[in-house]
């Protein structure tokens, strides 16, 4: 399935970018959107600047230039409106391993302002992302990683918010729980979720993606719809800007 690039983005940078104290550039006027029924994927080596954009998606972080928009709400104008456009999946940050999945989901569910949720809509969510009953009253801390990236799932389909974003999702998936947690995602992007992933991992960009953009250095170093890209063209390309990193880098 394709997005349709007619309609507004979802997600959206527009010359984002972020110096850290130490003056340190890690972002640099990066744009981007991402649209309904679209998989985008930033795929870059460790301190390309992915963590940074998705950060500064979420607020966590205020950009030194540019804005990050989501829904068309400024991230560091409007966090309030901005936050309820999107869920963020992340099986180490949000969720606690002294509740069991069911817990996680209720408490994740209110906090998020969804009040009219019932038992039912806790299981049917869980049940949606592959978790068996027998899952659903265990603490997460028995979890594998793939499990937990699951309930984060659930927690996405529960606040059914149009953005989803995900840091480095599939690292450390064993590969059945890899295929799976694809599967889940192109589900959420088929029900017409925009979904923002970063990876430094080619062949799971190159499954996943409907648009592939390479980050390198905190520049958005290649973009094109990932139906245009063969495997190898994709690790030639990777390769080749990673290179060129190096390259400039090593330059007086
Ligand atoms: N809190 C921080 N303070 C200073 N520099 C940071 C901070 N966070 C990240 N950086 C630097 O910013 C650059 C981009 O980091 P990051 O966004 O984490 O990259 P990635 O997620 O692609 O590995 C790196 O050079 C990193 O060292
Ligand atoms: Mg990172």
């Amino acid at each position: 399935m394709q997005a349709d690039k007619s309609t507004a983005p979802v997600l959206e940078a527009v010359g984002l970018t972020k110096k850290y104290d130490d003056g340190r550039t890690a972002l640099d006027h990066i744009s981007f959107s991402v649209r309904s029924r679209e998989i985008y994927v930033m795929l870059g080596g460790n301190g390309a600047g992915k963590t940074t954009t998705i950060n500064l998606f979420l607020n966590l972080i205020e950009p030194t230039d540019g804005e990050a928009r989501i829904m068309g709400c400024v991230a560091h104008y409007e966090p309030l409106q901005a936050k309820k456009h999107v869920s963020f999946v992340s099986e180490n940050v949000m969720l606690y391993g002294n509740f069991t999945a069911l817990q996680n989901l209720d408490f994740f569910a209110r906090l998020g302002g969804m009040t009219g949720c019932s038992l039912n809509d806790y299981r049917d969510a869980l049940l949606r992302v592959g978790l068996s009953e027998d899952a659903h009253r265990k603490k997460l801390r028995e979890f594998s990683k793939g499990m937990r990236q699951k309930c984060g799932i659930a927690i996405a389909i529960l606040k059914n918010a149009p953005a989803v974003l995900l840091d480095e999702p599939t690292s450390g998936l064993d590969p059945k729980a890899g295929y799976e947690f694809i599967g889940l995602l192109r589900s959420l992007r088929d029900e017409g979720k925009a979904i923002l992933m970063s990876t430094h991992d080619i062949f799971r960009a190159r499954e996943l993606a409907d648009t592939i953009a390479i980050l390198d250095q905190g520049k958005i170093v290649f973009e094109q719809p990932a139906s245009r890209l063969q495997e190898q063209d994709l690790e030639q390309l990777y390769i080749r800007h990673m290179a060129g990193g190096d390259i400039a880098q090593a330059e007086p």
